[in-house]
């Protein structure tokens, strides 16, 4: 929460599971475009917070495997856990707030009667969390039961059923909800401007009763989730049922409460006509490497006016710092690069950029930092990487840029056109 020196104009808090990931959709297209507006019109003034059900341990996995941005925040194990940036560091004083009438051994004591409940994997365990899956025609009358022995017990617990699938027991003060409140309550007079939560599930539901905030729940949200909101929502202005799924629903809400730019730079870009938004570094590179996917995945015309626009954009005697050492000047690289229009076309070339911050260092000149993430085919790899731009009339010139592999021990045959 440090990153930003005055209130958030956008807090967005998301789900993932179906939410902003849809595992039926393998080639992530809608999460990819998220991701482009996200950094190029939201990433400098906003927060980015995800809220999941899942623990550490099969969040970091989902982090591998999908190209997710990182979160300024990141709420896990059904909001049982907080933590903060991209390290992780968990909110300890949230943890111990959870511990008011929560006993554990009491549940897992209780819930060993019940043999319709089948516990879930060790990772998904927390101390403030214990799960289970139950088939949906016997959750409604199990959480009936169990909810009553646990009071009987002592506790002050809640049960959460999401998916149809998963059954979770948490302590009464947790979950998705109590979570944002908590941490609503830390911006302390830096209050966002407004908040959009994103959700398809049963867990996702105390999201949308939290006051004051904009709601979607994607195309695709599960029937406990719309059922809920049937009953106890139902005339809030204030939460859509979008038309999209995932992701494209989440930038489907964006447009629909007129919360910002709502058109990825992947679906504006057609020409290399980019850079309206002049003053804008942010999307100055979303856009860059964009045109360099599409170029390398021959999605765009093998012209010489989209190459030239490529070239006049970096100064003739500008040099690019390879994460291996290697220096080059940008012509060599643009030479490189032009040759090699559609060379990735049978690969899953996806190019983005993660983290973008900027600053302006002089009166025409920016520094901008981020995280460039390539994927061909399964392979995945980051460079950090520092450009450093400089405002002209007709827009910014790529000075210098100088790139490390994020993992250090990444070895890596020198590709002369890759930025
Ligand atoms: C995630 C968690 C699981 C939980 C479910 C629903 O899938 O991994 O433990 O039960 O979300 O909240
Ligand atoms: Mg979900």
């Amino acid at each position: 929460m440090d990153r930003l020196d005055c209130a958030a104009r956008v807090m967005l808090v998301s789900d993932l599971d179906y939410t902003m990931v849809d595992h039926d959709e393998s080639s992530d297209n809608a999460l990819l475009r998220f991701n482009a507006l996200w950094e190029a019109y939201f990433r400098h003034d906003s927060l980015l917070i995800y809220s999941t059900g899942r623990s550490p341990t099969i969040y970091k996995r989902l982090r591998n495997e999908k190209p997710l941005l990182t979160p300024d925040i990141t709420v896990m194990s059904v909001g049982t856990e907080i933590a903060y940036g991209d390290s992780l560091v968990p909110d300890v004083h949230w943890e111990q707030s959870l511990n008011h009438r929560w006993d554990r051994n009491i549940v897992t004591e209780e819930t060993a009667k019940f043999a319709e409940l089948v516990p879930q994997s060790e990772t998904e365990q927390r101390p403030h969390k214990v799960s289970f899956f139950v088939e949906k025609a016997k959750a409604s009358q199990v959480i009936e039961i169990l909810e009553a022995r646990l009071i009987e017990r002592g506790l002050d617990i809640k049960i959460i059923y999401s998916g149809g699938v998963a059954l979770d027991v948490l302590p009464r003060g947790a979950g998705k909800g109590q979570a944002l409140t908590y941490l609503m309550k830390k911006f302390d007079g830096k209050s966002p401007m407004n908040t959009l939560v994103c959700g398809d599930s049963g867990n996702d539901a105390e999201l949308f009763s939290v006051p004051g905030v904009y709601g979607v729940m994607v195309s695709n949200a599960q029937e406990e989730l719309l059922k809920w909101h049937e009953v106890n929502a139902k005339s809030n202005q204030n939460i859509l049922h979008a038309s999209e799924r995932c992701a494209a629903g989440i930038v489907q809400a964006i447009g629909h409460f007129g919360l910002g730019h709502c058109i990825s730079p992947r679906d504006e870009m057609d020409s290399l006509e980019y850079s309206k938004d002049r003053i804008n570094p942010g999307l100055e590179v979303v856009n860059f490497y964009l045109a360099c996917e599409k170029w390398q995945r021959g999605e765009v015309e093998k012209s010489t006016q989209f190459i030239q626009n490529l070239k006049s954009k970096f100064h003739t005697s500008g040099v690019f710092v390879h994460a291996s050492g290697v220096e080059q000047p940008f012509y060599e690289c643009l030479k490189a690069l032009e040759m090699s229009h559609g060379h990735m076309q049978t690969f899953n070339f996806r190019v983005w950029v993660d983290r973008v911050s900027s600053a302006q260092i002089g009166s025409d000149t920016w520094l901008v930092k981020f995280d460039k993430w390539e994927l061909s085919g399964k392979e995945r790899r980051c460079c950090l990487t520092t450009a450093l731009l400089n405002l002209k009339p007709e827009g910014f010139t790529w000075m210098h840029v100088h790139q490390r592999w994020m993992d250090s021990t990444t070895l890596e045959t020198v590709r002369t056109w890759q930025f």
